[in-house]
C-alpha cells in the first residue's frame, strides 16, 4: 500500500486544513476495496468510531460532546488536583534509591490519573487499560496481539459503560452516557470509541511529552540551568520539546477526496496521507538550526498538537500537566541525573515517539 508521508512543516500545515483532505476511511480506496490484512496494527486508528475518523458535521457532533470538559476554565479548575497528585508521586520517588525508570514512576501515572479521574475509572481499570493501549499504539504487535488488545479494550470499556449506567458519577463517561440517552446524538459504538480515544490520546501522548522533556533537559544542562535560574520558563521547555521531539511521531491517516497537486507531485483521489509530526518539527526549511534543543527560540511554532479541525482537544490540559510535572520534578530534585550507561531505546511504534525507559537517579 502507498501512503504519502507529509514531512515538511508548511505542506503539512496546509494539508491539515485542506477541505479536500478527510479522515473518514471510506475515502481510502485500499480500505473500501477490503485490501487491508486482518490484524493490521494500525487498523484501529483508521476505524475507531469517533471524532478522529469523522469529517464535517459528523466530526462537529462528536467533538462537541466532549469539548466542554476541556474549556480553559475547566482546565484551570483541574490545576490544584494535578499539582497535588504530582506532589504525591514526587514523594514516592525519594524512596527509589540507585536509579529508577522515570517513565514508569512519574511520567505515566500522572497523566493516567488525570484522564482516569476525568473518565471516572478505577485504579485497576487504569492499569489494565494502559497495558492494552500500549499494545494498540505499538505497531510492532503481532496481528493476533493487536486484535486481542482491541477486543480487550472494547470489552473493558464496555463494562465501564455498563457500570456507569447503573451508577452514574460526576465524570465524562456518565456525561456521554446521558448525552446518548437524551437523544440520538451518539451511537453505542461511538460512545465506546470516544472513551477509547480519550483514554489513549489523553495519556500515551502526555507521558511521552514529560519523558521527552526530561530527557532533553538532562542531555542539555545549560538549557536546564536557564529555567532553574529563572531566565526561561517551563512553558518554553514544553513548547520546544513538542517541536524537537514530538510525542506523536506520525498520525495515521488522512485521505485525498480529490486529486491534490503538492509541489511537483499529485496526491491522487483515494490515496492516504500520514501526518509526520516529528519530522515537521525538525524541518530545517521552517525551523532555523532545527536539530538544536533551544528553549530560547522566539515564537516556537510547531504542529505537534495538529492543526485545523482536528487540532488536539487536550492541548491545554497536556500543557498544564507537563508544566506542573517538570516544575515539580526539578523543583524537588534539582540534582536529577541520568543513570550512567543506561540505554535510551526508542519505543517500537509508528505513532508514539519516546523511549521505552528513562533511567534516572535522585540520590
Ligand atoms: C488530536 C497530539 C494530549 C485528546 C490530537 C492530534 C495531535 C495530538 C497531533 C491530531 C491528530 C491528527 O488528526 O492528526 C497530542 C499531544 C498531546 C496530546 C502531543 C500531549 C502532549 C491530549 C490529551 C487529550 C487529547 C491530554 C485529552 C484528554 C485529543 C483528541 C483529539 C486529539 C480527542 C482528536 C481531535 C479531533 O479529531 O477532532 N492530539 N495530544 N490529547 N487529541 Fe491530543
Amino acid at each position: 500500500m502507498v501512503v504519502w508521508a507529509i514531512t515538511h512543516h508548511d505542506t503539512l500545515q496546509e494539508l491539515l486544513a485542506d477541505p479536500r483532505v478527510g479522515k473518514n476511511a471510506q475515502l481510502w480506496t485500499t480500505f473500501r476495496e477490503g485490501r487491508l490484512p486482518e490484524g493490521w496494527p494500525l487498523l484501529n486508528f483508521v476505524t475507531v468510531p469517533g471524532m478522529v475518523t469523522a469529517d464535517g458535521a459528523d466530526h462537529r457532533r462528536l467533538r462537541s460532546l466532549v469539548t466542554q470538559a476541556f474549556t480553559p476554565r475547566r482546565i484551570a479548575e483541574l490545576a490544584p488536583a494535578v499539582e497535588r497528585r504530582a506532589a504525591e508521586l514526587l514523594d514516592g520517588l525519594a524512596g527509589l534509591e540507585g536509579g529508577f525508570d522515570l517513565r514508569e514512576h512519574f511520567a505515566y501515572p500522572l497523566p493516567m490519573w488525570v484522564i482516569g479521574s476525568l473518565l471516572g475509572l478505577e485504579q485497576e481499570q487504569q492499569d489494565a487499560l494502559h497495558e492494552l493501549s500500549n499494545t494498540l499504539v505499538s505497531s510492532s504487535a503481532t496481528p493476533q496481539a493487536a486484535i486481542a488488545a482491541q477486543q480487550g479494550l472494547y470489552a473493558l470499556l464496555g463494562s465501564v459503560v455498563a457500570a456507569k449506567r447503573e451508577r452514574p458519577g460526576d465524570d465524562l463517561t456518565s456525561d456521554l452516557i446521558a448525552a446518548r440517552e437524551a437523544g440520538d446524538r451518539l451511537s453505542e459504538q461511538e460512545l465506546v470509541g470516544t472513551l477509547l480515544l480519550m483514554l489513549v490520546a489523553g495519556h500515551e501522548t502526555t507521558l511521552n511529552l514529560i519523558t521527552n522533556a526530561v530527557r532533553a533537559l538532562l542531555a542539555h544542562p545549560a538549557q536546564l540551568k536557564l529555567v532553574l535560574d529563572g531566565a526561561a520558563d517551563w512553558s518554553a521547555v514544553v513548547e520546544e520539546t513538542l517541536r524537537y521531539d514530538s510525542p506523536v511521531g506520525q498520525f495515521p491517516l488522512r485521505y485525498a477526496s480529490e486529486d491534490i497537486p503538492v509541489g511537483d507531485v499529485v496526491i491522487r483521489r483515494g490515496e492516504a496521507l500520514l501526518a509526520s509530526y516529528a519530522a515537521a518539527g525538525r524541518d530545517s526549511g521552517h525551523h532555523p538550526d532545527a536539530d538544536a534543543f533551544d528553549i530560547t527560540r522566539e515564537g516556537t511554532r510547531h504542529l505537534s498538537f495538529g492543526h485545523g479541525p482536528h487540532f488536539c482537544l487536550g492541548a491545554g490540559l497536556a500543557r498544564l500537566e507537563a508544566e506542573t510535572a517538570l516544575r515539580g520534578l526539578f523543583g524537588r530534585y534539582p540534582g536529577l541525573r541520568p543513570v550512567d550507561g543506561a540505554q535510551a531505546e526508542p519505543i517500537a511504534s509508528f505513532v508514539s515517539n519516546s523511549v521505552r525507559k528513562l533511567m534516572v537517579r535522585v540520590d
